[in-house]
Formats: structure tokens, C-alpha cells, sequence
């Protein structure tokens, strides 16, 4: 088998990744929803490594939507556990890799034993350049593009913005999770082929992939053929031709070479 050569030109330069599969993971083997997840956070590491090898600009994980919230008890304080276990044990390669953590969503109902850790790291981290790394967390696409709205027209209201003013881009300017550009490619594992509200208004353009593998079995080869299928396809941003050149912005580092 050929190896997968992922090629440093025509990288994406924001890559996000719905985590689908821990439940149907720990299913198939009798375990408990929450083995799935804990599975699910080693993926988490091997996949931030990956992302930061590759020298991907940003990588943002749907980690916890709003909707989340309601599973059952359980599951929803496993899960902030492992939140929590995972920002304190990757601490540091986050720091030394140059990783800056960003957090969207809202983060206001996120515990105490989540923000006490996410918070001091996400300063410490706030000037590192070599990537972002973007936890969602309660986060839901609909609730931030209502949010922006919201901003917008208050700022109407009390007369600093006039109706005409609120655009397309104005809105764009207010959505967190579009501070480190569109997403380009969109991961979904797990089989199921929808976007379940992650990053509604910055996927206008964005291509999507879909991955078979459940979310506790992906690894940087998974990545890597997303990114190999991505750099095979033509983007042209509802131009034709010529005119419809790639965005990139020039940040690819290594190429990387999988043994197949
Ligand atoms: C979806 O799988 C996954 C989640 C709702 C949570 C994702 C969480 C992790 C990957 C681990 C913790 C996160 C970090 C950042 C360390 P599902 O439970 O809906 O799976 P199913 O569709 O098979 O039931």
C-alpha cells in the first residue's frame, strides 16, 4: 500500500472536528458510555499532536454542545472530569508546543472544576502563536449566530450602528469561534452525516468530510486523509474557474509521510 503523503502546500489553514462515536465505541464492547469517552480523550491528544506536527493554524473540537447538557447526570459530570483530567495533563505540552487553548461557547455554565482549570490556562497560553487549539464547550452554532445578532442590535438601539451597518460581515466580526478564520475542512466521525449546530456561519464555505471510524479509533492517519482529500478537491467560493484561486495562506511547514 502507498503511503499517505500529506503535502505542506494547500494545507487548511482552520480544521474543525465533530467527535462522534464514544457512545457507539463503548456499546460494541459492553463497556459504559463513559469508557467511550475517556477513549475519546486519548483521541483528543493524539489528534491535537497531529494537528501541531502538521502545522494546522487552528483546530477547533466540538467537545460539549449546549444540547449536551441533556444527557444524563452521569455522563454530563464524566465528561467535565475528563475535561478537566485532560487540560491538566496536556498542560504543558500545550505550552512548550506553543499552543495557545481558546474556549467558545458558553462557558458560563461550565463548573467550577472546568473554569479553574480551562481559565489559567487559556491566559497562560493567550500569547503562543505556532497554533490555536479551540475547545467548544457548550457551545451551539444557532445560540452564537442569535448572540451576535443580539450584540448588533443593541448597538442599534442605543444608536451606535446603523440598521444598514448590520451585514454579513458585522455579524461575522462578533462570532468567537471565527476569530481564527472560516474553518476550512470539517471532520465528522462516527458515520453520521450532519452538522448537529457546530460552527453554522463560518461553514458556508467550508468542505466537509466524513469519517466512518468512531472518534475513540481515530488517529493522525484518519487526519491525515482527511487533509489528503481535501487538498484534491477544487474550492471555489461560488466563483468559476481562474478566479476561484485557493485561500492559502502559506503557514504549511513539514510534509508528513504515514507508512501505509
Ligand atoms: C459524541 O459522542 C461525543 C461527545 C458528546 C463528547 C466528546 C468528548 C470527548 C471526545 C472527550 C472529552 C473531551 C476533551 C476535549 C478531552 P457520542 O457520545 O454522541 O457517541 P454516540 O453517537 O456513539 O452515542
Amino acid at each position: 500500500m502507498n503511503p499517505i503523503v500529506v503535502e505542506a502546500r494547500n494545507l487548511p489553514s482552520h480544521v474543525g472536528i465533530i467527535m462522534d462515536g464514544n457512545g457507539r465505541w463503548a456499546q460494541m464492547r459492553n463497556q459504559d458510555r463513559v469508557d467511550g469517552h475517556r477513549e475519546g480523550s486519548a483521541a483528543v491528544r493524539r489528534v491535537v499532536r497531529a494537528a501541531r506536527k502538521l502545522g494546522l493554524r487552528a483546530l477547533t473540537l466540538y467537545a460539549f454542545s449546549e444540547q449536551n447538557w441533556a444527557r444524563p447526570d452521569e455522563e454530563v459530570d464524566a465528561l467535565m472530569v475528563l475535561l478537566r483530567e485532560f487540560l491538566l495533563s496536556e498542560r504543558d505540552e500545550i505550552l512548550d508546543n506553543g499552543i495557545r487553548l481558546n474556549a467558545i461557547g458558553n462557558l458560563g455554565r461550565l463548573p467550577g472544576i472546568v473554569r479553574a482549570v480551562l481559565d489559567p490556562l487559556r491566559s497562560e497560553s493567550s500569547e503562543k502563536t505556532e497554533m490555536t487549539l479551540t475547545l467548544a464547550l457548550s457551545y451551539g452554532g444557532r445560540e452564537e449566530i442569535a448572540q451576535a445578532a443580539q450584540e448588533l442590535a443593541v448597538r442599534v438601539a442605543q444608536g451606535k450602528c446603523k440598521p444598514e451597518e448590520v451585514t454579513a460581515d458585522a455579524l461575522r466580526e462578533l462570532m468567537p469561534s471565527l476569530r481564527v478564520g472560516d474553518p476550512d475542512l470539517v471532520i465528522r466521525t462516527g458515520g453520521e452525516r450532519r452538522i448537529s449546530n457546530f460552527l453554522l456561519y463560518g461553514l458556508a464555505y467550508a468542505e466537509l468530510y466524513f469519517e466512518d471510524a468512531l472518534w475513540p479509533d481515530y488517529g493522525a492517519e484518519h487526519l491525515y486523509a482527511a487533509i489528503e482529500s481535501y487538498q484534491q478537491r477544487e474550492r471555489r467560493f461560488g466563483l468559476v474557474g481562474k478566479a476561484a484561486a485557493p485561500l492559502v495562506d502559506g503557514v504549511a511547514k513539514n510534509d508528513v509521510r504515514l507508512a501505509g
